[in-house]
């Protein structure tokens, strides 16, 4: 059967807050076309709950913001690209807002949360479901844009490149190129070729590597695998981010108490009663989520417990229901009612600092090909990312990176060489009960190995295991006609790999990477990871 070709002068990979803001600044310039791989709305942007991190306050400043977000990225932020992102945050709040966005107020004014690490009160937010309301707004504008198509349960399966122009690319090169993207239509369960002039990757993060997440199912780390297959360059992805309270609770998985929780006044309590936090960090239940993160799966693995107790029943019914609608319904659906009881409380696989290495404005190491978002490491979060700062990064790269795409524009066209997927010998449709093995085998090891706190040996272990599932799942892949789940399994394999690697090259405990081996944090190993 003949296969369909598209063209188009933007592609874009992803339908969350970093390819929308782009997309709808490009479709100004040419023709736009949207690939996600669900409903467009799912993403991690859509459960964004604390909100977005702008010195929007006169009592605050872009140079406290800067300061906070420099320690607590522990001595591996870019500071020009810190800057850079910081400055521009009130302007996108307020391009935001332009667009319909509706935010929570107090007396007329923004109201602005606050969270760990953020010296002041500076996190602006539509109580607790931030997320929806940003991607709906970018959304609505989009579905009225007549350039940008979108194509939900598309799946971006491999980044075209001189790869596949029969150039064995066996490593990082500065001269590789970006020609679009092979793309699983699942409804004609057929591939497709999208060739573009630009491809923008913005698929968000990859929290389904662990066991327990905040992230939705979609989070697999496709992007990250799929530029990495492609020589691109990855940074810093042994930096992955815990937060420190996800619902604990066997009818909600999945559930993040956002940690605005804790800035309106929550404790952290262990299983006994006791609050813990001024054991470890004189910021209390305020402090970076790492150290908070840490200090929970210490009292975890110290008392043998399965969880702690947070608990904000102490503040008025009124201002908890009215700052957290969501959190308030969510918990009473499975019988907490959190203005009177504590809530059950564990760590949980949130953001992925590492990524697609960039610079500020998207480019990637792959010519014509860009990256923003969760899926990129553009050296704002460094070691660890402060509170609130992703959107805020999503945004800003968004936008700023259209004026890089539209010069590309200018001087790239289609390349019509490119021949379509090729998928001879494949001819034995994925067995389910094999996939889902291997990524519950996956999501465990990952899990118990290479957690909040690593060593050696279990990094070696990992490694092995990993190892096993990787052969395993690339001989069925060779054999099997492209399936989601398939495709999503050999992504998470390929992100886990990358995970264990790179927090196996660094020799020292930094940010969010903490190893028995290595617990201090060294001076000559303050590099970024590449691999
Ligand atoms: P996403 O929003 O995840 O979008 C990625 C898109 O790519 C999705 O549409 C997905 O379906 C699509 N996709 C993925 N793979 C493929 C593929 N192979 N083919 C086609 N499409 C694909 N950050 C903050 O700053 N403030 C917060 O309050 C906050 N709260 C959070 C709460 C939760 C529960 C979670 C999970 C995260 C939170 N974060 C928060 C982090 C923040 O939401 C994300 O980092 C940010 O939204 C990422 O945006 P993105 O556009 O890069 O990716
Ligand atoms: C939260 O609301 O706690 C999440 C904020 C974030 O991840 O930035």
């Amino acid at each position: 059967m003949a296969q369909i070709r598209h063209r188009v002068d933007f592609l874009v990979l992803g339908s969350g807050a970093a390819g929308l803001s782009y997309a709808i600044q490009v479709a100004e310039y040419g023709s736009v076309a949207i690939i996600t791989k669900n409903n467009a709305a799912e993403s991690n942007t859509q459960y964004a709950q604390g909100g977005i991190a702008a010195a929007m306050d006169v009592a605050d400043s872009i140079e406290n913001h800067v300061r906070d977000t420099l320690i607590a990225g522990a001595g591996l932020c870019d500071e020009q690209v810190v800057r850079t992102i910081i400055g521009e945050g009130p302007a996108e709040i307020r391009r935001l807002i332009e667009e319909g966005a509706s935010f929570s107020e107090n007396n007329g004014a923004l109201h602005l949360g606050k969270e760990g690490g953020h010296g002041k009160s500076r996190i602006v937010h539509a109580a607790d479901t931030t997320g929806e309301v940003v991607e709906e707004t970018l959304l609505d504008r989009v579905k009225r844009h007549s350039n940008i198509q979108l194509l939900e349960h598309h799946f971006a399966l491999e980044l075209i490149t001189d790869h596949h122009l029969g150039q064995h690319v066996s490593k990082v090169r500065p001269d590789i190129k970006c020609f679009g993207a092979y793309v699983f239509n699942e409804s004609e369960d057929s591939v497709e070729t999208w060739l573009a002039k630009s491809t923008m990757l913005a698929t968000g993060g990859a929290g389904q590597v662990y066991l327990h997440t905040t992230n939705p199912s979609v989070a697999t780390g496709d992007g990250v695998a799929m530029a990495y297959r492609a020589k691109a360059r990855v940074a810093n992805m042994e930096f992955v981010q815990f937060h420190p309270t996800s619902l604990f609770h066997e009818d909600a998985r999945s559930f993040l108490i956002s940690e605005a929780v804790r800035g309106e006044g929550a404790v952290l309590l262990n299983m006994t009663g006791l609050r813990f936090m001024s054991d470890y960090d004189d910021r209390l239940e305020l402090a970076p989520r790492d150290i908070v993160a840490r200090a929970i799966d210490d009292q975890l693995k110290t008392h043998g417990d399965p969880h702690v107790w947070l608990d904000i029943s102490h503040k008025p019914a009124e201002m908890i229901r009215h700052h957290f609608p969501r959190i308030y319904a969510r918990c009473k659906e499975v019988g907490i009612d959190i203005t009177k009881d504590k809530i059950p409380v564990v760590p949980a696989a949130h953001y992925m600092c590492g990524g697609v290495f960039t610079d500020v404005n998207g480019q990637t190491s792959i010519e014509r090909l860009l990256a923003c978002g969760e899926v990129a490491c553009t050296g704002l979060h460094g070691a660890n990312r402060l509170a609130s700062n992703s959107l805020l990064e999503a945004l800003v790269v968004g936008y700023r990176s259209s004026a890089l795409a539209v010069e590309i524009m200018k001087t790239s066209n289609w390349m019509e060489e490119i021949p379509d997927w090729d998928d001879s010998g494949t001819t034995h449709p994925a067995e389910w009960i094999l996939i889902s093995h291997n990524q519950d085998e996956l999501r465990r090891i990952m899990w118990d190995y290479v957690g909040i706190v690593r060593s050696n040996l279990r990094l070696e272990r990992a490694d092995r295991r990993i190892n096993l599932l990787y052969e395993e799942t690339e001989a069925f892949y060779r054999r099997s006609r492209v399936s989601l789940g398939l495709c999503e399994l050999r992504n998470m394999i390929a992100v886990a790999y990358l995970v264990i690697r790179s927090a196996s090259i660094r020799r020292e405990s930094r940010g969010l990477h903490f190893i028995t081996d290595y617990p201090e944090t060294v001076e000559n190993e303050r590099r970024m990871t590449f691999i």
